[in-house]
């Protein structure tokens, strides 16, 4: 199928990241909403966009769009969906959502309403009663927003977060769609040398490494979508093809990776090699009172601890004030720190050059940049 629309969720305050990430993907019709980004393609680009979307949280085919104020409205609006061009008479279609701010607001009842519909839809596609769903799995997802129904089929499955690399992970790690989106922001040269002081697992570090030698964050991981009858059998593997012969290892760039957690360090080299990117990563046990950009240009990314989550807040404003120090105003050195500590600048000690507010899970942060 050539023309298809799609749907990419993602954290708040990404959407204009993964809007430029589909754009380069030469998909068509790219808008960005609030909290996702729709786009029209083929099931070469739905392939295509799992593998490749870094900052995305899933790919999902948008199979309608209607207003419901009751539940009539809702099964009416969801029967006359084609559900019978994706799904099998022995596939399971398993149906979950959420709803804001409208007059449909019980998700259970949402649930059952869509699934009968669903099941009405298919009984007189197949001609049968029984549905014994023991086939692939076809999530259908809906939203309903302000009385809005979105009716979507989860072509990801698992999170695009969940890369394949992440066995293990420290107490806090940031998930790795938003490391890629800091990755992405502080615009990555080939021959860049990256910072995280903080490094526990190694997320912000490998999200940067994959980005720099172009290695689709998908690569290591299947995609539900890639059991269903539908989908050409080839799709997967020439985009899989496609995508290992863009990645670009000849680059000089390279990470270094501090924190005070010895096991945050066999974290990081045991993730770094997972992902494919363990020889340009290297990390060390160390305060970060004794950090220090040990190149003539570096960036560092990083996500220092917080008082709510890892220590109390005493400890973490003393941390901000020794990074103030140890981060110095220098040509070439570049800080970019992600922090839900509103008074952050203020112990650090300088204002940001510049502030972007995202969102870490559903805990908000800033953003500060500093590259002057
Ligand atoms: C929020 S976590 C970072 C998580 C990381 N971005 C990841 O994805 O796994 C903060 C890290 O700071 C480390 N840390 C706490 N105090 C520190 C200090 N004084 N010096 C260096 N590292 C410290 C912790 O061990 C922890 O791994």
């Amino acid at each position: 199928m050539d023309n298809l629309r799609f749907c990419a969720p993602c954290l708040l305050g990404l959407e204009g990241v993964v809007a430029d990430e589909l754009k380069a993907l030469s998909v068509k019709n790219v808008s960005a909403e609030n909290g996702r980004v729709l786009f029209d393609g083929s099931f070469n680009d739905m392939a295509r966009a799992n593998l490749s979307l870094r900052c995305a949280e899933r790919v999902m085919i948008l199979l309608a769009e209607f207003p419901a104020k009751t539940f009539d409205q809702l099964f009416e609006g969801t029967k006359n969906i084609n559900f019978e061009d994706f799904i099998g008479e022995k596939d399971a279609f398993p149906v979950t959502g959420w709803a804001l701010n409208s007059q449909l607001m019980s998700i259970p009842d949402c649930q059952k309403i869509i699934k009968k519909a669903a099941v009405e839809r298919l009984k007189r596609s197949y001609r049968t009663d029984w549905f014994e769903e023991t086939g692939s799995i076809h999530q259908i997802r809906f939203s309903i927003m302000k009385d809005k129904v979105s009716i979507m089929l989860d072509t990801s499955g698992a999170g695009l977060h969940k890369r394949g690399y992440r066995k293990n992970s420290n107490d806090a790690p940031i998930k790795e769609t938003l490391a890629a989106a800091i990755a992405k922001l502080s615009r990555l040269y080939d021959d860049s040398v990256v910072y995280d002081p903080f490094c526990g697992s190694g997320t912000l570090l490998i999200e940067a490494a994959l980005l720099a030698r172009n290695i689709a964050p998908g690569i290591l991981r299947k995609f539900s979508c890639e059991n269903w009858d539908c989908i050409p059998q080839n799709i997967f593997r020439e985009e899989r093809m496609r995508a290992l012969s863009a990645i670009n290892r000849d680059i000089p760039f390279r990470c270094i990776g501090s924190d005070i957690d010895k096991n945050a360090i066999e974290l990081t080299f045991a993730n770094a090699k997972k992902a494919g990117v363990g020889d340009c990563i290297v990390a060390h046990e160390a305060d970060i009172s004794d950090f220090k950009i040990s190149t003539q240009r570096g960036i560092v990314l990083t996500n220092p601890p917080y008082g709510e989550r890892l220590l109390d807040k005493t400890e973490s404003e003393r941390i901000y004030r020794i990074m103030g120090k140890v981060f110095e105003k220098e040509y070439g050195k570049r800080y970019f720190i992600i922090s839900p500590d509103e008074r952050f600048e203020d112990f650090f000690g300088r204002n940001a050059d510049k502030k972007r507010k995202l969102y870490n899970g559903m805990i908000k942060c800033n953003l500060f940049m500093y590259y002057k």
